[in-house]
């Protein structure tokens, strides 16, 4: 595009405006500049922190963990998640790490009983709380019976998605020993499988509880000792039955608690 011709008094239009664009630009770089210098100059402002309140980090602070009945001391940013502390740090990669944003299950844990998700929990948040993973229900050679039922019917794939299906389903039966195909369904909903093996875990988790109600059963009903003689007669107190199954459900339940990990239901 050709320019303009020039006026007489030697400035167009153009040369005008190019010539007050620049001196703006200028200008404001240069309170920009300005600005920067002085707000390096003020020291950062320190928070308020309200009386009675602990502020923490943000570098590493030293916190204790009790997972699978056992008690960790790592030095951890207070921004770091259960998650990350037990991959990271501790070794425990049992819970995995898949959305990383409290969608998918893959990093169930029990914490204090309850199925939550490990990536949406600050590790400095849990210190005081007992934590159950999947290292801690079962071994290879002793697997918890929701592992073994999961084996038994074919309720994984690839695995990924395993450790969390099965704390999830292990905090329903600790709750409801003995649930309903839709308790199951909504216990496991927020879990996801990415190969679709919805089905056989389903089953697995009807199947193990169907096995802890029958070993339950077999305990209720212990089988009596033949004495050789003549069988005493024996006088029951008033009550005395309902505290031997008062004392046999609590044997019960400790021993579930044995197996699984000793911490967390
Ligand atoms: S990794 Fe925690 S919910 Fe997906
Ligand atoms: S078995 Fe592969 S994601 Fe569930």
């Amino acid at each position: 595009m050709s320019e303009a011709p020039k006026p007489p008094g030697g400035l167009s239009r153009r040369d005008f405006l190019r010539g007050g664009g620049a001196a703006a630009a200028l200008s404001s770089a240069g309170m920009l500049v300005t600005d920067l210098a002085e707000a390096a100059k003020k020291k950062p402002a320190t928070p308020h922190v309200p009386e009675g309140m602990e502020v923490f980090g943000p570098g590493p602070v030293p916190i204790r963990l009790k997972i699978n009945g056992k008690p960790f001391d790592v030095r951890v940013e207070p921004r770091a998640t259960l998650l990350d502390v037990m991959r990271e740090e501790l070794e425990l990669t049992g819970a995995k790490r898949v959305c990383d944003r409290g969608t998918c299950g893959a990093c169930t844990v029990l914490l204090d009983g309850k199925a939550v998700y490990a990536c949406s929990q600050l590790a400095i948040d849990v210190q005081r709380m007992p934590i159950q993973t999947v290292e801690g229900i079962g071994r290879p050679a002793d697997l918890h019976p929701l592992q073994a039922a999961f084996v038994e019917h074919d309720a994984q794939q690839c695995g990924f998605c395993t450790p969390g299906f099965i704390m999830a389903a292990k905090a329903l039966l600790d709750h409801n020993p003995n649930p309903t195909l839709p308790q199951v369904q909504h216990a496991l909903s927020g879990n996801f499988c990415r190969c679709g093996t919805y089905a056989g875990m389903r089953k697995a988790v009807i199947a193990a509880a169907a096995v802890a109600v029958q070993e339950d059963a077999e305990e209720e009903t212990p089988r009596p000792e033949m004495p050789d003689g003549p069988m005493p007669i024996k006088k029951m107190e008033a009550g005395g039955e309902d505290d031997e199954k008062a004392a046999r459900r609590a044997r019960r339940k400790k021993k579930r608690r044995q197996r699984g990990g000793g911490d967390g239901g």
